[in-house]
């Protein structure tokens, strides 16, 4: 049977034929190891922490299987759940409720039964056993989903747990949700830390290479290159271009991967994502309450006030996540067209990108897709860029 595109490249779940395995920080160790490793530690409680979209879940799929992951989300828990009734639910377990014995009256006429009712409460104890006794390993994902104080209370619960050898998983974002996990006295000596972190060129390749491979579809080592720099860090972001340059070989019914189809399937793949309001928020800037700004010609001919040309910087070559000033401001500069480069001082430069900062620091989760911190400029969200780069009609 051959494979079909969907199968091997998988943007939105678990990639089976072209998972690739990393080494976790330069120790030659994989992650699946440091994993496995975390979870033969009894009495203690795993943490993994690391961007979105890096590939948490998935480690975790990969790591304890299908038959054995039990799988909770942060956001499955508010104030009023109980943690417990949760855990069992998940395996099917009757929590909470009433049983009733009824014996109907067998003799004569009479309609009569005994009947008996009980409530009960399945305790703590036996979940926990149920899941040590069936090999099944908790992972509570998207911890950071949960308020505040809801992941306080289950940090609680899960203290207790562990010492009775629950084998719990708590995944979330950095700087995030880990307070009440990494940073709880209680939890302390009690942990295994583990942090993921963001791909590298090589192993973003792998996935192209691996995919491909299967599907008998040629691919230079230099295209994969190409690619795997265009994904910025993102496993997830390869897996969508790769999904996109198959569909795009099998309607002109090729077989190779050229870097005519790239840009094609670059274009291909951003209709997927929808940036165009955090684009034009940015692009607007804050209120300018009435005031003219400033206009500056672009080498390309267009004119554009500073925030429209701090939005055309981000998006040139080489794609980059993180920049320091000088380097952003040498983009800028050559984004600008020669006469009118004088115009522009640094600190107006620094001004403007804090008072972006600002106006992305009052918004949703979205539109913190680039941050203005300690003297540079991140990209938090790399399918963002990608957008920025390649979804833009005039792009
Ligand atoms: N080890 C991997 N090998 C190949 N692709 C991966 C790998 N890890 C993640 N991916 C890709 O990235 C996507 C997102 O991964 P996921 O685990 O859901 O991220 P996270 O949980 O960190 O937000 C997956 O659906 C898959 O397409
Ligand atoms: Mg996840």
């Amino acid at each position: 049977m051959s494979l079909k595109a969907e199968n091997i490249f998988k943007p939105g779940a678990f990639p089976e034929y072209t998972y690739v395995s990393r080494n976790y920080e330069n120790t030659g160790i994989s992650y699946e190891l440091r994993l496995k490793q975390a979870l033969r530690t009894a009495g203690c409680l795993t943490s993994i922490i690391g961007p979105s979209k890096m590939g948490k879940t998935i480690l975790c799929e990969q790591v304890i299987g299908l038959d054995n992951i039990v799988e909770v989300s942060g956001a499955d828990f508010n104030e009023n759940t109980d943690f417990w009734a949760i855990i069992a639910a998940k395996v099917g377990l009757p929590y909470m409720g009433e049983i009733t014995t009824e014996r109907a009256s067998t003799e004569g006429k009479s309609e009569e039964r005994d009947s008996k009712s009980e409530k009960y409460i399945l305790s703590k104890d036996k979940i926990i056993r149920y899941y040590i006794e069936n090999n099944k390993i908790l992972v509570i994902d998207d911890f950071h989903y949960a308020s505040t104080e809801m992941q306080m209370k289950m940090a609680q619960q899960l203290k207790d747990a562990i010492r009775r050898e629950l084998k719990v998983v708590v995944v979330s974002l950095p700087h995030r949700a880990d307070d009440a996990i990494r940073q709880n006295a209680d939890l302390s000596g009690r942990l295994s830390l583990i942090n993921i972190e963001t791909w590298k060129e090589e192993d973003l390749k792998k996935i192209a290479i691996k995919g491909f491979d299967k599907l008998e579809i040629k691919i230079t080592d230099n295209i994969a290159e190409k690619l795997a720099v265009e994904c910025l860090t993102s496993p997830q972001l390869m897996q969508y271009i790769c999904l996109s340059i198959c569909t795009l070989l099998e309607d002109e019914k090729k077989q190779e991967v050229n870097d005519e189809i790239l840009e094609k399937a670059y274009r291909f793949t951003t209709i997927n994502f929808n940036y165009a309001d955090v684009v034009s928020v940015l692009i607007k800037g804050p209120n300018p309450r009435g005031q003219q700004r400033k206009l500056y010609r672009t080498v390309d001919g267009k004119e554009l006030d500073l925030y429209g040309i701090i939005v055309e910087s981000l998006a040139k070559n080489p794609p980059m996540t993180e920049l320091d000033f000088e380097s952003f401001y040498n983009r800028i500069f050559n984004v600008i067209e020669e006469n009118d480069r004088l115009k522009l001082e640094k600190q107006t430069v620094r001004n403007h990108l804090n008072h972006l900062q600002e106006l992305l620091e009052g918004k949703e989760e979205i539109y913190r897709a680039i941050e203005w911190k300690d003297g540079k400029v991140y990209v938090l969200d790399p399918l963002f860029l990608f957008y920025l780069r390649w979804g833009r009609i005039n792009g």
